[in-house]
């Protein structure tokens, strides 16, 4: 079974514009929180998400947070315990 990577064990804090955003759940992307297709051939497929109108977010990049696509703090207890970030 292919594993998640955890590109980070810190959220990605952004301002998103309204629109659809792809949200990579392999860790694999270069394109960190975003998927850029690496997932292929691993068994994972990014998560689709809508936002509404303008907003600062804490996308989650350990890969390991229960309310994706955003940080709900995992990363805490999952550095050292889990993937090297990268991988
Ligand atoms: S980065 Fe915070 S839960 Fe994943």
């Amino acid at each position: 079974m292919v594993k998640i990577v955890s590109p980070a064990f810190s959220p990605a804090v952004l301002e998103l514009e309204p629109g659809s955003y792809l949200w990579c759940r392999c860790g694999r992307s270069k394109r960190q929180p975003f998927c850029d297709g690496a997932h292929a051939g691993t068994g994972f497929r990014p998560l689709a998400f809508e936002v509404a109108e303008n907003c600062r977010v804490a996308l989650c990049r350990c890969k390991h947070t229960s309310s994706e696509p955003y940080c709900d703090g995992t990363h805490a207890v999952m550095e050292g315990k889990s993937d090297e970030p990268g991988g």
